[in-house]
């Protein structure tokens, strides 16, 4: 898609400067400042308590959820909370055995390595990652031919924090690898409008607490766009008002921004009423909806779906994606009798 959609849930990094910095500026950096995910936390705080306690690093581990919703920032969190480093990288960037060898290497002990996209490492590269997992030892080859030979290195002992979409597309032995493996949820609306809260805070903007509690309405339960539509509101704010984000200016705002009172946007509702008007409430592939709404089936998997599955507007059948009479209704549409 071209138009860049505020409720994407990617970061806009192409010539969007701005959101990078600010998404820096508004990371939590310890779990005090890390809303919501409770049962995550509580999860890792015992495993760090534990490992502090055993002077060991912590076991490797594997976050997984839909995009937005604090995986790196949480990998960021964990090395604080151990007071180690980070080193952070992505599963694309790495792509030969030997950069993998080299950022091992430097590695210091206890310290945690961050792979992004770990389910787009390459095959090679994975094999050497899960076996300097499980024994903090690299086997390189050195020279050519008939002089090569293998030597077997010892490595710090590190922690690996992986980050996926999609935890079906990692590799079994690779999976295995990791003693903590949790899912990021959505946040509820309550949770979202502190995070809303407290970046205005960071921010220095006055947000009235409706104002904050409608945001969080709107936000698709993601940390990532709630402090995206903050940003536009409080420009808004800005140039049309006194500053202050009350409940009228951000009314105004979300209406020029085109999101609906779920947080759905002329995408969302183009995806819906294309599925709609082509099949009805009847089973559609993933391809075929991607044809229909000219995105990568990946998009939709990975940046569409999850919202509209929590708001029980598609169902997932073994026959392919369903619209729900839920769906129908919020689009003003009657559903099919038969379901
Ligand atoms: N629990 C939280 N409390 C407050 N702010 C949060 C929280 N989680 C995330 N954020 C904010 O949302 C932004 C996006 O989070 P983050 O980059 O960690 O998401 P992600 O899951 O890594 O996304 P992606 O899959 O795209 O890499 C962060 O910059 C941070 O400001
Ligand atoms: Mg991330």
């Amino acid at each position: 898609m071209a138009v860049e959609r505020i409720v994407d849930t990617s970061v806009h990094d192409e010539g969007d400067v701005d959101e990078q910095q600010i998404e820096v500026t508004l990371r939590p950096q310890s779990f005090a400042d890390y809303i919501g995910q409770d049962r995550l936390k509580r999860n890792l705080k015992l495993a760090i308590d534990a490992a502090k306690q055993r002077d060991e690093p912590i076991d490797h581990v594997l976050l997984y959820g839909p995009p937005g919703l604090g995986k790196t920032t949480m990998a960021t969190v964990i090395a604080n909370e151990m007071g180690k480093s980070i080193r952070i990288t992505a599963g694309p960037a790495i792509e030969r055995a030997g950069d993998l060898a080299s950022i091992l290497t430097n590695l210091a002990d206890g310290d945690v390595l961050f792979i992004d996209e770990i389910h787009r490492l390459s095959r090679t590269v994975e094999e050497v990652l899960y076996s300097a997992m499980e024994d903090f030892k690299l086997d390189i080859v050195i020279g050519k031919g008939p002089a090569a030979r293998s030597v077997r290195l010892d490595l710090p002992k590190f922690t690996v924090i992986g980050a996926t979409t999609r935890t079906g597309a990692l590799a079994a032995p690779l999976r295995d690898r990791f003693g903590l493996i949790h899912r990021l949820e959505f946040y509820t609306a309550a949770e979202i409008s502190q995070i809303v809260t407290r970046a205005a805070n960071i921010l220095d903007s006055k947000i009235h607490h409706e104002s904050a509690e409608l945001l969080s309405t709107r936000a698709r339960l993601t940390p990532r766009i709630a402090n995206r539509l903050l940003k536009r509101v409080r420009d808004y704010a800005d140039v049309n008002g006194d500053g202050i984000i009350d409940t009228a200016t951000t009314k105004k705002a979300l209406a020029l921004l085109e999101i609906d009172e779920l947080g759905l946007d002329t995408a969302d509702r183009h995806l819906l009423t294309s599925i709609i008007d082509n099949y009805g409430n009847n089973p559609v592939g993933l391809n075929t909806i991607a044809a229909l709404t000219g995105d990568e089936a990946t998009t939709i998997e990975d940046f569409y779906e999850p919202y509209l599955l929590q708001l029980g507007f598609i169902e997932r059948t073994p026959r392919g994606r369903r619209v729900t009479a839920k769906a129908y209704a919020h689009l003003g549409k009657s559903a099919p009798e038969t379901t």
